[in-house]
């Protein structure tokens, strides 16, 4: 849907599902023929921003790939809760898994097991689960991590019961490594270090954190759901950084998600562990949730969902044969690029400046030379604004931010177009 044919309604997004925003539908007596049904989806789906069309600059989701999404329409019917029958895409599946094993870090011998998952969310509750597991023996555990970590780990705190350790950010925005070493005890059941934070796409100290899992033998768990598929690439172009991936042998597992710099369909995170040989082997040892009825039955899943999608996993599969490292290398270095052209240009305006020099292609920006609390106020008032004007940037509140990603939708006339529209808008209102 392009913006012209949207109608400019000011959407409650935080009251988005609060009861008094749905109309009753009733469910309909008898069907109705497709073009009408098409046309009243039409005027339900208005109000949605489209990628394509260049306004959503503050998303870690894309438009996927029509090459990945062609092999999702065709292979839809799918399901890998049901291995039994469909042992082909399982296969697919358990490819993927050593592909993308092998684009992090890990050596032939090294055993990557893992499985396709609904995302981030899922992949991290998955491998804290696989830690909580192998120590059953701790009676109250927590997990210690940067106060930058995504918010799926207040759900992994709530549905598990563990107790989260934040150690809070330097000026530097990345962990405080003595604070974080501190908050290390008996009880601590996994460490997580971040590659790509949400807010601002940087890598945490993943070296130092490694280090402090062999010192304390701790399990090590590394949240790469934007940046697992964003490092490698940058790495290739010549960006430094510190150690994230099964390269470490400390590290356990990891989370990367393709629906998001993957240019994947929704949803898609894969989760990825590292075991040992079959003495040490974690995922024996915790083998998972038995599925007691299928056709082809008797199998064991991490998953937390029970029927779940194949066709993200043959869709992702196709895609990586179709664009290559090298494909995908373009893809990030357009994303890369245009990250530093936007932070050259926010820095030319008196008004804001970026929160920190950009690791990944993530950038905050912020009003410059505030306290936060004013910061916040005004970079509310702008979110709001841009809204308004129909420019989608991340919001975070609490660090007084904008969050611009470029993802692979984003191109440079969708900025020019922004940076036209921001100038304005400072002027007028600010
Ligand atoms: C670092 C990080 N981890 C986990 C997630 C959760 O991913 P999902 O929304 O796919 O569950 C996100 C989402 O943006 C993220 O940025």
């Amino acid at each position: 849907m392009e913006l012209s044919q949207r109608s400019k309604t000011n959407i409650d997004f935080e009251n988005l599902f609060s009861l008094n925003t749905l109309t009753i539908s009733t469910f309909p007596k008898y069907g109705s023929n497709p073009e009408l049904i098409n046309n009243m989806l039409r005027n339900d789906v208005l109000n949605d921003v489209s990628y394509k069309s260049g306004r959503v600059l503050g998303a870690m989701s894309t438009q996927p790939h029509f090459f990945a999404a062609k092999l999702y329409s065709e292979y839809m019917e799918k399901n890998l809760g049901d291995r039994g029958l469909n042992p082909g895409t399982a296969k697919i599946e358990a490819k993927l898994v050593q592909m993308m094993g092998s684009l992090l870090g890990a050596s032939h011998t090294d055993a990557i097991k893992g499985n396709m998952t609904s995302g981030g969310t899922e992949s991290n509750i998955i491998a804290i689960y696989l830690a909580k597991s192998l120590q059953p023996e701790i009676s109250h555990p927590n997990i210690v991590l940067s106060e930058a970590a995504h918010y799926s780990f207040e759900k992994i705190a709530r549905l598990m019961n563990i107790e989260l350790r934040f150690a809070h950010l330097k000026d530097d925005f990345h962990p405080d490594m003595h604070e974080y070493q501190s908050l290390i005890n008996d009880s601590t059941i996994a460490l997580v270090g971040i590659a790509g934070t949400s807010a601002l796409g940087l890598v945490d100290p993943t070296d130092k954190i490694a280090e402090l899992a062999r010192k304390y033998h701790k399990f090590l768990h590394i949240d790469g759901a934007f940046g697992g598929f964003v490092l490698p690439f940058l790495e290739k172009l010549g960006h430094q950084f510190p150690i994230y991936d099964f390269r470490s042998p400390y590290i356990n597992t990891i989370s990367v998600d393709p629906h998001k710099m993957g240019m994947n369909v929704n949803p898609s995170g894969i989760f990825l562990v590292k075991d040992g040989d079959d003495d040490n082997s974690k995922v024996k040892k915790e083998n998972g949730f038995k599925i007691p009825y299928l056709a082809g039955g008797g199998f064991r899943t991490f998953n937390i969902l029970g029927t779940r999608p194949g066709a993200p996993a043959i869709s992702f599969w196709g895609l990586i044969h179709l664009l290559g490292f090298e494909g995908f290398l373009e893809i990030v270095q357009q994303a890369w690029d245009l990250t530093k052209y936007l932070e050259d240009q926010i820095q030319k305006l008196p008004q804001l400046s970026t929160v920190c020099s950009p690791e990944t292609n993530v950038l905050g920006i912020q009003f410059s030379n505030e306290n936060n609390i004013r910061s916040s106020k005004k970079i509310k008032k702008l979110n709001q604004i841009l809204r308004e004007h129909d420019w989608y940037l991340g919001f975070f509140e609490n660090r007084g931010l904008l969050r611009f990603v470029s993802m692979p939708h984003v191109n440079q006339a969708h900025i020019d177009e922004f940076l036209n529209d921001l100038k304005r808008i400072l002027y007028y209102h600010f």
